[in-house]
């Protein structure tokens, strides 16, 4: 399917771009891909070294995260699609017995060059074959669940490793503000005006436009907000709480970091096995 084109009011001005999504129909790309392989050594670079400075969505997914998460000292704890083993490397440090499973090996063997300690398996997080059930009290995925095609698989399998009652707590790049053919709006000085959302009802798999960027090489599925909770309380977790972090109001320079401290670019949702 080509990309389509349309009007979109950028920099204050009204210009026929491209707006940035394919997508194919639901249900028709449902197979697991390792594709941070051939990525990896970037995304391995990408990751937020310091937390609290980091302006990025990688830095704001991963410090609420692990807020989320609390204190996991003597845990049992699964890090699903843990790419290079950031988040992983931080709960092992706090005590947590810590799992990673990762579809892609590349990312997966500079995890383990960054880390010892920290059992990694490669595997799919669709089936979590690797793991006997009710194996782990804590399951977490830091903006790995868009990548995965099967997300009632993936939410059956999380379902069946944990312990009952304990916690599956994962974070999104946020489907309502980050969805197909959206894009953010600037004034001719480059500062943030406005999010677009144009796509936002049709889920399906999608790549933005760019290079190098994520969602460019990799591409996303793109999914409401309704049909992650919905599907997650249909396999047997009942809904804790949704956070919708934005950065604290400043005077950022970049027009990226203005927005995300009006829009929140990350969904945090965490939920409890029955
Ligand atoms: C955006 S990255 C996030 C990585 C890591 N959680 C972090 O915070 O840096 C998404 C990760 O999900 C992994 N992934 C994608 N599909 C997967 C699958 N079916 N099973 C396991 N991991 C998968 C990718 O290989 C990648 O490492």
């Amino acid at each position: 399917m080509s990309p389509q084109f349309c009007g979109v009011r950028k920099n204050n001005a009204w210009s026929p771009i491209p707006t940035n999504y394919y997508i194919y129909p639901p249900g028709g790309v449902l197979v697991a891909s390792a594709a941070y392989d051939a990525f990896a050594e970037q995304y391995a670079d990408r990751v937020p070294t310091d937390l609290d400075s980091s302006l990025t969505v990688e830095g704001l997914a991963t410090r609420h995260l692990l807020v989320a998460l609390g204190d996991v000292k003597g845990q049992d704890v699964l890090d699903l699609g843990c790419g290079e083993g950031h988040v992983a490397r931080r709960l092992a440090v706090s005590g947590g017995k810590v799992t990673g499973l990762d579809l892609s090996s590349e990312l997966l063997r500079i995890a383990r060059q960054r880390s010892s300690g920290i059992e990694y398996v490669c595997g799919d997080a669709q089936d979590l074959q690797s793991f006997r059930d009710s194996c782990f009290d804590l399951v977490y995925s830091n903006l790995a669940l868009m990548d995965i095609p099967d997300l009632v698989g993936t939410y059956r399998a999380v379902r069946r490793v944990l312990r009952p009652t304990r916690r599956f707590v994962f974070t999104l790049v946020h489907p309502c503000f980050c969805a197909p053919g959206g894009d953010v709006l600037t004034d001719e000085d480059g500062r943030f005006l406005a999010r677009t959302v144009a796509r936002y009802t049709e889920e399906g798999f999608w790549r933005s436009d760019g290079v190098g960027t994520v969602r460019s090489t990799v591409g996303a599925h793109h999914r409401r907000v309704s049909t992650y909770v919905n599907e997650l309380l249909a396999v047997g977790f009942n809904l804790r709480r949704l956070v919708e972090p934005t950065l604290p109001p400043a005077d950022y320079a970049r027009a990226s970091a203005q927005c995300y401290s009006k829009i929140p670019p990350v969904l945090l949702v965490e939920a409890v096995r029955d």
